[in-house]
């Protein structure tokens, strides 16, 4: 009887919504956690979701799995509207299976994957699983190794993040690795790939499931998470936030956000917020609040590797990545952390079309045997190599220092940035004064009758030589030495200069960045 299907069709519907039942949803709300639908639901534009494969079963009769089927498998997938812009997005149900993959919903997310790709929209995953599920052995691998691809080659097609909102172990960890962004929910949320068990019989150490990988273990230590938050309604609201500065796709521009904060506002307090001395720290994100729209700016990555700040900001309504050495950390300085943190974003920012704002005020790259023997030479070079392959608008601006070889990497006129400012306190040379000093006249200084006096007047001598904006700006280097109350204004104009430029890259299979 066709009505008996009606009826069939609301059961299944049902069972799909109630997912592995009230008891379950009780527990997942008791550890602060919202059920995979409520997570939806507060995700998307509302009313805006259409679910797709809510039906599909799995098809699994080992240990008796027959007798113990959901419909959606416990997975949410499909599609809705994200500021009145189409997302795709899948939500792992722990309540059914502990959220755990199996070969029948890792083909709902290879379906969800591929419509994203041939419709270029973003992919969202909210995970919260158990991982590859048990019963299902070799097949529940397989459908793991299907995402990974997918991941892999839609990474630079459409932007894809992702939110861990539970556990998230093993292999599984790797998916949201290969996404654009990785937001973890404090407390509720764990990565690792051996857990503290495995970890405790192999090496003997002792930690926790926090310590080892909970949200701000990866957020200010591993730098595998750019995002905290407080909890989920947090998490799925800085989602929101984040896809107001993205595109689409690749082929796509980001959306612009039309704003009243006028395009030639000049805040005069940027002449004195940099300090003269040119060792007195000051927070560069005072900087960049002062010049984006409205004074908002979206960091990420803001607990990891603090002497770089990256992130997100509307500039006379278009969407910027900014990269800015920050002096109240370290100085500013370069390191292995900061270095593979700004190379990210920055290849992030050039396959999205997103146009490159820098900030440098750098003393060069920080010394020590923990960062030579890490790699410095190694990590450092991706910055460099991200910023020379980048063919997206790019803007840099010199507030104070600009040394060594920092000076050529963050976003030099010699690795084809467009437009280069520098400020009237910018010192731009191969190194700072006294280190010069200290090298070029070692002698003279030795021999001295007073050593202390001779130092300081070749030090003056030194800084007013070279280090300043003007060497540079006299061999075109720099485009302009300007106010720095002018900064919105000129980098405004020189965006919309900048609007239909094209660069190309040599052709390649790919290039081969100093991984
Ligand atoms: C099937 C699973 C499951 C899994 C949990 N469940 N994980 N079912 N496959 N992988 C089920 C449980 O049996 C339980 O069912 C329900 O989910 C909730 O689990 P609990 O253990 O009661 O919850 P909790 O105490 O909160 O602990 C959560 C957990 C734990 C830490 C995730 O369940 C756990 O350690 N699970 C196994 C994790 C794991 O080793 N996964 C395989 C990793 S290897 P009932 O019916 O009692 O509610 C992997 C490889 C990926 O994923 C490879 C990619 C290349």
């Amino acid at each position: 009887m066709i009505t008996d299907r009606f009826e069939e069709l609301k059961k299944r519907h049902a069972g799909a919504e109630e997912g592995g039942g009230a008891e379950r949803k009780e527990k997942q709300h008791r550890e602060g956690k919202l059920s995979a639908r409520e997570r939806i639901d507060l995700l998307l534009d509302e009313g805006s979701f259409e679910e797709l494969d809510k039906l599909v079963r799995h098809r699994s009769h080992n240990f008796g799995m027959q007798h113990n089927v959901f419909d959606g498998d416990g997975f949410v997938t499909g599609h809705g509207l994200i500021h009145d812009r189409q997302v795709f997005v899948f939500a792992q149900d722990f309540t059914v299976f502990g959220g755990s993959l199996s070969e029948a919903n890792a083909q709902k997310i290879v379906k969800l994957m591929d419509l994203a790709m041939k419709t270029g929209a973003p992919i969202i995953g909210l995970n919260d699983s158990g991982g590859a599920r048990i019963q299902e052995g070799v097949v529940s691998l397989a459908g793991y190794a299907d995402i990974f691809l997918r991941n892999t080659l839609a990474s630079g097609v459409v932007p894809q993040i992702s939110a861990i909102m539970g556990p998230c172990a093993g292999g599984a960890v790797y998916s949201p690795a290969l996404t654009d962004f990785v937001f973890m929910v404090d407390r509720t949320s764990h990565m690792f790939v051996t857990g503290p068990d495995v970890i405790k019989t192999v090496t003997h150490e002792n930690v926790t499931k926090e310590e080892l990988g909970g949200a701000m273990t990866h957020n200010a230590t591993s730098g595998v998470a750019q995002f905290l938050a407080a909890n989920d309604e947090d998490c799925l609201q800085q989602i929101r936030d984040l896809l107001r500065f993205l595109p689409q796709n690749n082929l796509d521009g980001a959306p612009r956000e039309e704003t009243k904060d006028p395009e030639g506002r000049a805040d005069k307090d940027l002449d004195t917020l940099i300090p003269s001395e040119s060792n007195k720290p000051y927070d560069i994100k005072d900087v960049i609040r002062r010049i984006v729209d409205d004074g908002y700016f979206l960091e990420v990555a803001e607990h990891f590797a603090l002497n770089i700040v990256v992130g997100f900001a509307h500039i006379g309504g278009e969407s910027v990545g900014i990269v800015a050495n920050q002096p109240a950390h370290l100085a500013g300085c370069l390191d292995i952390n900061s270095s593979t943190k700004g190379a990210r974003f920055v290849r992030f920012c050039d396959a999205f079309q997103i146009p490159i704002l820098t900030f440098e005020d750098v003393p060069g790259f920080l010394p020590g045997t923990a960062q030579e023997f890490g790699g410095i030479i190694r990590h450092g070079a991706k910055l460099l190599y991200a910023y020379a392959e980048a063919t997206v608008p790019k803007i840099t601006v010199i507030t104070r220092k600009a040394y060594g070889g920092a000076y050529c990497v963050m976003g030099s006129k010699h690795l084809r940035t467009d437009i280069n400012f520098a400020y009237p306190t910018a010192e731009i040379a191969v190194m700072g004064p006294e280190g010069a000093v200290n090298i070029l006249y070692r002698r003279e200084l030795q021999s001295a009758e007073d050593p202390q006096a001779t130092r300081q007047a070749r030090i003056d001598e030194y800084r007013n030589r070279f280090a300043n904006p003007f060497v540079a700006a006299e061999r075109g280097y720099v485009d302009d030495v300007i106010e720095p109350h002018e900064t919105r204004g000129k980098v405004i104009r020189a965006l919309r200069m900048l609007a239909n430029k094209t660069d190309t890259m040599p052709r390649k299979k790919h290039g081969n960045i100093p991984l």
